[in-house]
C-alpha cells in the first residue's frame, strides 16, 4: 500500500468556472447573440445557466464545505463595460460582492479577465480580429484592476487563446462562427498576444504583488507510430495549437509569454498519423488511442497525460497552476476513479521538481458547456435546471476529503 502523498503547504484546491457558463442573464455578450442566431447545437440557453449571478453566496458556502480554499472565476466584460468607455458601477459592486464573499469563505480568488465572451459592441466592430482590439480591451482591464484588485489573489489575463481563436475562426463552434478563416485566425492570435502582454504590464503596475498568468490549453498530439512522417505530423499538428505570432514571421509558445505563473488547462490528447488524403486537416489523421476509455465528449481519458503536460512546463522555471482539468461524464463513478488518478500525476510531477501550486477542477457545477449546452456534465455538483437545486456528487465529497487532508489517501 502506498504511503500518504502530501501536497505542499499552501497548495490551492479549487474549482474553475467562467461567467457566461454559470451566471445566467449575460445578455450583452457575443455568446448571447450567437445563441439567438441558433449557434448552440443542443438548442439550450445560457440563461439562467446555474443562476450563479444570484446564488453565488450559497454556492461559495457549499464549495467551502467541500474544503475548497480557492476558486477560479471570470469577470464578465459585457456587464462591467456595457458600452465602450462606460462602466457600470452596480456591476462593479456586484463583482466586489462576489470576491468579498469568496474571501469571507476563506477562498483565494483566481480571476480571469477574458474567458471566451466579449461585449457585442466589441464583436460588432470585428472583435479580436479587428485592429485596435487590445486597445479596446485594456480600459476594462485597468478598471477591474483598480476597483477589484485588492480582493484578487491571482490574475489570469486570457483563457485558452489558441482554442478561442480556432473555435471562432476555423471551426465555427464559437462566435463569430467563422470557418476556415486562416487570416482571421492569425490576426486574432496576434491581437491576443499583444493584449496579454499589455495586460501583464498594466496589472503589474496597478496591482503589484498579485501574480499574473495566462491559462493555456494543452491537447497532447502524440505520434501514432515512431515513423518519421507520423512524428512530423504530430509536431506540426501541435505547432499551431501551442503558438502565436510574436513578431514578423516568428511564432512563439503561448506558455512562454511574459507571466508570473503558467496556467495549464488539460483534458485529453490524440494520436496523429500522416495522411496524404487529408490536405484540409494538414495531412494528418487524428484519433483516440485504441483501448482507452472516452468521455461523453469522445475525449480519450489518460490521467498520465497530465503529468506529461506538467513535465513539459517544468523547464520554464515558473510556478504552475492547473487552471482546468476534469471530464464530461454523466456517470459520476467515472469521475470518482479519475480524480485521484489525475491528482496522483500532479503529486508525482511535484515530487520530481515541478513547482505546481494549485489545482482547479473543471468544474464546480454542471454548467453551460458553450455550443454543447447542458449535454456535457463536468461538475462536482449537479444542478437541477428546473429547480436550481444543487446536489453534491460523490466526486465532490471525494475532492473535499483530498483537499482537507492536503494529501491523497494512502493506498489510492
Ligand atoms: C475549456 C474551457 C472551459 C470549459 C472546458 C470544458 O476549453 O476553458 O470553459 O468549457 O473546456
Amino acid at each position: 500500500m502506498a504511503a500518504e502523498r502530501r501536497f505542499p503547504d499552501g497548495f490551492l484546491w479549487g474549482c474553475a468556472t467562467a461567467a457566461h457558463q454559470v451566471e445566467g442573464g449575460n445578455h450583452g455578450s457575443d455568446w448571447w447573440q450567437f445563441e439567438q442566431r441558433g449557434g448552440i447545437l443542443t438548442g439550450d440557453s445560457a440563461d439562467p445557466a446555474c443562476d450563479m449571478y444570484h446564488r453565488f453566496r450559497d454556492d461559495f458556502a457549499l464549495l467551502r464545505r467541500l474544503r475548497n480554499n480557492a476558486h477560479r472565476l471570470s469577470i464578465e466584460w459585457a456587464r462591467v463595460e456595457p458600452r465602450p468607455g462606460e462602466f457600470d458601477p452596480a456591476e462593479i459592486q456586484h463583482y466586489r460582492d462576489v470576491l468579498t464573499a469568496l474571501r469571507d469563505e476563506g477562498m483565494a480568488p483566481l480571476v480571469t479577465l477574458h474567458h471566451f465572451s466579449s461585449p457585442t459592441w466589441f464583436s460588432d466592430r470585428g472583435g479580436w480580429a479587428a485592429s485596435g482590439a487590445p486597445r479596446a480591451w485594456l480600459p476594462f482591464v485597468r478598471r477591474v484592476a483598480v476597483e477589484l484588485g485588492d480582493l484578487v489573489a491571482l490574475w489570469c489575463t486570457l483563457n485558452e487563446p489558441s482554442i478561442y481563436a480556432y473555435q471562432g475562426w476555423l471551426g465555427g463552434e464559437f462566435p463569430p462562427g467563422r470557418r476556415g478563416d486562416v487570416r482571421g485566425l492569425i490576426r486574432v492570435l496576434a491581437n491576443l498576444r499583444r493584449a496579454h502582454e499589455a495586460a501583464y504590464r498594466e496589472l503589474g503596475r496597478l496591482t503589484p504583488g498579485v501574480p499574473v498568468g495566462i491559462a493555456q490549453h494543452r491537447w497532447l498530439m502524440l505520434p501514432a507510430t515512431s515513423r518519421l512522417r507520423d512524428r512530423f505530423a504530430a509536431s506540426t499538428a501541435g505547432f499551431f495549437m501551442d503558438r502565436w505570432p510574436v513578431g514578423w514571421g516568428r511564432w512563439g509558445r503561448v506558455v512562454e509569454a511574459p507571466a508570473d505563473y503558467v496556467g495549464l488547462n488539460h483534458y485529453s490528447g490524440s494520436l496523429v498519423a500522416f495522411d496524404i488524403r487529408r490536405p484540409a486537416e494538414g495531412f494528418t489523421r487524428r484519433f483516440n488511442p485504441p483501448g482507452l476509455p472516452v468521455t461523453d465528449f469522445g475525449w480519450a481519458v489518460e490521467p498520465r497525460w497530465l503529468r506529461t503536460c506538467l513535465d513539459e512546463l517544468r523547464p520554464l522555471g515558473r510556478p504552475i497552476y492547473v487552471t482546468e482539468n476534469g471530464m464530461a461524464v454523466a456517470a459520476d463513478a467515472r469521475r470518482v476513479q479519475f480524480l485521484p488518478a489525475a491528482l496522483e500525476q500532479v503529486w508525482e510531477a511535484i515530487r520530481d521538481g515541478a513547482d505546481v501550486r494549485g489545482y482547479f477542477h473543471w468544474s464546480s457545477h454542471d454548467n453551460f458547456e458553450w455550443a454543447h449546452g447542458y449535454s456535457m456534465r463536468f461538475g462536482l455538483v449537479a444542478v437541477d435546471l428546473a429547480t436550481q437545486e444543487r446536489t453534491v456528487k460523490p466526486s465532490g465529497w471525494l475532492y473535499a476529503r483530498i483537499a482537507e487532508a492536503n494529501a491523497l489517501p494512502a493506498g489510492d
